[in-house]
């Protein structure tokens, strides 16, 4: 984006896309947020901090190109490892979004713990709290280690000084928007402090090959707040998410250089810290109350991952000329057309209920594969029939009603199998069942309905056998 200045060097910059205007409006011209420009003067640095002698590097053949200082080291998280495909890769930078009481400072400060007893020497800058306040959270950690050193200051000359001291092979900055450069007009935490002492920080950690962290608030409507534009000048951008109310804690890598994107971590919040969960499914499933209506599970995949989720739905007579919609953790509007199918299709009509639809656990299961499943515990929340406790149902729905195939279905039925569901509602063209589970398969929804048992002329008790 090219700032367009005003004769004195000043333009205004909104504060939620980073867009520049040279003159003052109520609405962004870049993104169209209102109320969001504020003057600037544009005085940017100018290269690296402490300034460097450059000799011009030449382009060389792709085969000439070394590889090796792109392999990923292991940050001593198995759940951290998974989503950054391996580990930190030195010389790297990585964005960890999420909002405030989350977890970011807590998960940072276990993989300096952790890389430290690996023999690093990593520099934690917390520049929101002080180094008391910290050295009392390692010590809940457990994460007194001698190779972690701790600075709390916020300028980027001082902190630049401490990659000198220090000659860490790990920064993590905690967070991006506390640091700003003197040097600059704005205010610290503005989109130009934010942006320019990221870019300054990223040339350090590169010319270093240190790995570099840098923990970035997000505001309610879940974009990084100001640092939305730190997204391409970073390698890796992470989301920790989570309910605060709960101990779940779910990672991702929402860009990745080194590798793929769609690996989730999981983790538990506990008294010492963050806890990796490999079993996630059956963490989902812990609480499932047996042989209630609206509920049904479905084998959902997280990258690699296959994951156990119960879909529940809940159906009402409408008292509202308008019915109540309420979807959570599921795609409101792959839910309006799961109704639509439904009432087509499967003489389900929701027209005149409130439908209220989640998943289970606060995580978020928006692909297709789970479309059969919240429809079955929308029809089993009408008809007032559980489906059985042992069944679990994937697959796609088609505007026509069909049901479709989708990937890795055999990983899928094996974590099933795993965990103790013994039938699987699959499309027709399902591959065979893995061992200790048998695929019941199904052409329609109405079909899917039937084999479910909530057909309104099957017993309730055939319903629930
Ligand atoms: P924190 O890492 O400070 O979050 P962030 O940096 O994202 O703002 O963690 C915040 C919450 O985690 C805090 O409310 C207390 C809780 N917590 C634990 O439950 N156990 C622990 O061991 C620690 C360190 C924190
Ligand atoms: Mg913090």
């Amino acid at each position: 984006m090219v700032p367009v200045m005003g004769k004195d060097q000043t333009c205004y910059r909104c504060q939620e896309c980073g867009g520049a205007a040279a003159r003052w409006a109520g609405r962004c011209p870049a993104c169209g947020s209102w109320n969001t420009l504020v003057e600037e003067r544009i005085a940017p640095r100018r290269g690296r901090v402490a300034p460097r002698v450059a000799t011009a590097p030449r382009a060389v053949p792709i085969a000439q190109v070394a590889s090796d200082e792109f392999r990923p080291r292991s940050t001593g998280i198995g759940e951290l490892d998974r989503v950054l495909a391996g580990g930190l890769v030195p010389g790297s930078v990585t964005l960890v979004g999420g909002e405030p009481g989350i977890g970011k400072s807590t998960l940072l400060l276990q993989l300096a713990a952790e890389r430290a007893r690996a023999g690093d020497r990593v520099l934690y800058v917390s520049a929101e709290e002080s180094r008391p306040q910290v050295r009392l959270r390692a010590e809940r950690l457990g994460a007194l280690v001698p190779g972690v050193w701790l600075a709390s200051d916020a300028s980027l000359p001082d902190l630049v000084a401490h990659f000198d001291d220090v000659k860490p092979d790990l920064v993590v900055v905690d967070s991006i928007q506390t640091v700003h450069d003197p040097e600059l007009a704005s205010a610290p935490g503005s989109v130009t402090q934010v942006r320019e002492c990221a870019h300054a920080l990223v040339q350090e950690a590169k010319a270093r090959s240190v790995a570099l962290l840098l923990v970035g608030h997000v505001t309610k409507d879940g974009g990084l707040a100001g640092p939305r534009v730190l997204e391409h000048v970073v390698d890796t951008v992470l989301a920790f998410e989570g309910d605060r109310h709960h101990a779940l804690r779910l990672l991702r890598a929402v860009k990745h250089r080194f590798g793929a994107t769609a690996e989730l971590g999981l983790f538990e919040m506990t008294d010492g810290g963050l806890v990796g969960v490999p079993d996630g499914s059956g963490l989902f499933l812990a609480d499932r109350h047996e042989g209630a209506a609206g509920s049904v599970v479905v084998p959902t995949m997280e990258g690699q991952r296959p994951l156990l989720v119960e879909v529940q739905a809940l159906v009402e007579e409408s008292k509202l000329t308008q019915p109540r919609r309420s979807v959570q953790g599921l795609d409101a509007g792959r839910v309006a057309l799961l109704l639509a199918v439904l009432g087509k299709h499967a003489g389900i009509s929701a027209a005149k209920a409130d439908v209220y639809a989640l998943a289970v656990g606060g995580v978020r299961v928006l692909e297709p594969g789970a479309d059969v499943a919240v429809a079955l515990a929308v029809a089993s929340s009408t008809r007032d029939r559980p489906v059985a406790h042992d069944l679990v149902a994937c697959g796609e729905l088609g505007l026509g009603g069909e049901l479709r195939q989708v990937g890795l279905m055999g990983r899928r039925l094996a974590e099933a199998a795993r965990l103790g569901f013994r039938r699987a509602i699959v499309p027709l063209s399902a591959p065979d069942a893995p061992p200790g589970i048998t695929v019941v398969r199904a052409a329609s929804l109405a079909d899917a309905i039937r084999l479910a048992g909530l057909d309104e002329r099957l017993p309730v008790q055939a319903a629930a056998a």
